[in-house]
């Protein structure tokens, strides 16, 4: 397929790039520095000229580029498909894993924008892949992600202190890549939750992230107990879990003690 990319030098568009090559896609950038992004015509006259099959807006971009993408691909039968995120959730009067029919119960600014664009995309275009992705695990913490907020807190702290009761909704930056290529490829159209964390704690992947992953600049203090559930729940795709990767649970989590009581 001619699939274009919006967001294509971001954290997640750089290794979306490289995977659409590996697996014998087209991939075209839509650069949003080089390109109007706020000009519908000069956009339309781009998709015009390269005539994708699919577009994947993964770009911080606004309102207006948004419903130009996702209307272009709904008149001319191609696929679109939106990166949101675990963030249109605050969790606050939701409880995780969330649900793809519960209501995002975010307040804040970057809640309220997700759940705008994804608004403004299905408004646009009724057969849209809307896509809420998990925190990524990149490789290094140059790109948003877990890596730069540990990075973050050893800057300030010299350690990081992270909870046992805290399950972050969380994917493989490599995993996200492939999961959203197969959506356009395999799925239906519709709302989709991308997360591979199956009941692990921030201090457990932590915990991974040093002892498997060779991350031993971050040092960290014991667990704390805050909790809070911010996974997603992703009974509509099928995912490598993280169990699969032979994470160690340093404690039981609450919900499989619950299993087995039921
Ligand atoms: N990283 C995560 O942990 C995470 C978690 C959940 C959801 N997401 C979602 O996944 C998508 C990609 O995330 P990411 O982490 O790869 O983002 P990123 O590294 O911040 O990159 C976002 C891209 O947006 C484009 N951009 C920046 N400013 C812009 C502007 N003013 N107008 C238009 N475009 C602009 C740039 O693309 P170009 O320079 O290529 O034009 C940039 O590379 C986003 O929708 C994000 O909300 C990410």
């Amino acid at each position: 397929m001619n699939i274009v990319v919006t967001g294509s030098r971001g954290t997640i568009g750089k290794v979306l790039m490289k995977t659409l090559k590996k697996r014998k896609h087209t991939a075209i950038p839509l650069i949003h520095d080089e390109v109007d992004f706020n000009d519908q015509k000069v956009i339309t006259a781009f998709l015009e000229k390269h005539q994708p099959d699919a577009i994947m807006h993964l770009a911080k971009a606004e309102e207006a580029i948004t419903a130009t993408l996702a209307k272009w691909a709904y008149e001319n039968r191609k696929s679109y498909l939106y990166t949101s995120s675990y963030k249109v959730f605050s969790g606050k009067k939701v409880e995780g894993p969330f649900k793809v029919t519960d209501t995002p119960d975010g307040t804040d600014e970057l809640a309220l924008y997700k759940q705008r664009l994804e608004k403004v995309s299905f408004e646009n275009n009724p057969n849209s892949y809307v896509a809420r992705l998990s925190w990524q695990i990149a490789d290094d913490p140059s790109g948003y992600g877990i890596l730069m907020f540990l990075k973050a807190q050893m800057d300030k702290a010299k350690k990081v202190s992270v909870s046992e009761n805290m399950y972050p909704s969380l994917m493989f930056i490599d995993e996200t890549a492939n999961a959203l290529i197969d959506l356009v490829e395999k799925y239906q159209p519709g709302l989709y939750h991308l997360n591979q964390n199956d009941w692990y704690s921030f201090y457990d992947i932590v915990d991974y992230l040093i002892q498997e992953k060779g991350h031993d600049w971050i040092v960290l203090d014991p667990p704390r107990t805050i909790r809070k559930i911010e996974m997603l729940d992703n009974q509509k795709i099928k995912l490598k879990s993280l169990s699969e990767y032979g994470i160690k649970y340093h404690k039981e989590p609450e919900i499989f003690k619950t299993k087995k009581k039921a």
